[in-house]
């Protein structure tokens, strides 16, 4: 093994990362976000391979890219020989072979973690399966850190799906690190699994199936149902009435500094009410991907001292 593969670092799991190296992410997001933007991706190729739907990771992904003066190779799913019977093996191997990144998703647990140990080129997990997506609770945490200066002495509520998302599955790997209070609150059916739940169980505060209950709290991190992967009992769940979001219940119930998170795509479980209202953290959260993704291929890349 050479010094560069040595050196290398994929972005598999929140989990890995100290939280030394979690702060050192956030603060070069934060002193991109102030100066001007360098290029400190020229001359790298960065393969973005998509098996799974995205808007905001893959887009931001490559404006990420693209403003720090790197290149996108960008991997058509649906018009690749993967059409013709060719593994997912021999397709990353040649992603691989032609760039120095990839950033994956794939809608099948672990694919990024196997594709790290198979490939000697760093792997940014964009998403496996129900499991993990760690960039997203990068952004999440900058998003908070960028208000606050710290991320210590507040209280979020996570709510909405915590069984399927894995946006939530990541944060809570994140949260375990700082004094962070946390409250449950999910439709039954869809509570945080055990697993989960043991690594945060001196940080909650509360655990609820009603949303009115969970409103008292400085951050309100609210998901959709993930119906791409229910399993049979729970195929027709829609969230009824009393499981959206709306400006009433946020004035009725919420401090008025409280911000409501959301990785998006966003159904109907934020009204649009909201949007125009300064609860509204979510748009912003979707920015401030380009930054922190620029922070997290720099970070792989080696092309930062942070850690
Ligand atoms: C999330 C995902 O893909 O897990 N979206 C995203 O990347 N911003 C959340 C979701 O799809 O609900």
């Amino acid at each position: 093994m050479d010094l560069k593969e040595d050196l290398m670092k994929s972005l598999i799991s929140i989990n890995d990362l100290s939280k030394e190296t979690i702060l050192s992410i956030c603060n070069r997001a934060l002193d991109i976000n102030k100066n001007s933007i360098q290029h400190t991706l020229s001359n790298k190729i960065i393969s973005t391979l998509f098996f799974e739907a995205s808007t905001r990771t893959k887009m931001s992904f490559e404006a990420a890219v693209m403003r720090a003066g790197g290149n996108i190779l960008s991997f058509p799913s649906d018009n690749s020989s993967l059409q013709k019977g060719e593994s997912i093996e021999d397709t990353l191997r040649m992603a691989a072979a032609y760039s120095d990144v990839i950033v994956l998703r794939h809608h099948e647990e672990g694919t990024a973690f196997r594709a790290s140990l198979a490939l000697n080129k760093p792997i940014i997990n964009a998403g496996d399966g129900t499991n993990e997506h760690p960039t997203q609770t990068l952004l999440d945490i900058y998003t908070i850190f960028a208000q606050r200066g710290s991320l210590d002495g507040f209280t979020m509520t996570l709510a909405g799906d915590l069984k399927y998302s894995r946006t939530i599955h990541s944060l809570i790997y994140a949260l375990k690190n700082f004094n962070v209070r946390i409250i449950l609150a999910s439709p039954q059916n869809f509570e945080l699994p055990n697993n989960f739940k043991s690594i945060i169980k001196d940080q909650i505060i509360l655990e609820t199936n009603d949303l009115h209950k969970a409103l008292d709290t400085d951050y309100f991190y609210m998901t959709r149902v993930q119906k791409e992967r229910l399993d049979s009992n729970d195929k027709n769940f829609e969230y009824q009435e009393d499981w959206i979001l709306t400006k009433d219940l946020m004035d009725k119930y919420a401090p008025k500094h409280c911000r409501i998170m959301h990785p998006l795509p966003r159904i109907n479980e934020i009204h649009t009410n909201l949007d125009d209202t300064t609860y509204n953290l979510y748009f912003q959260q979707a920015e401030n991907g380009v930054h922190v993704r620029i922070a997290i291929l720099e970070y792989v890349l080696g092309v930062f001292p942070c850690c």
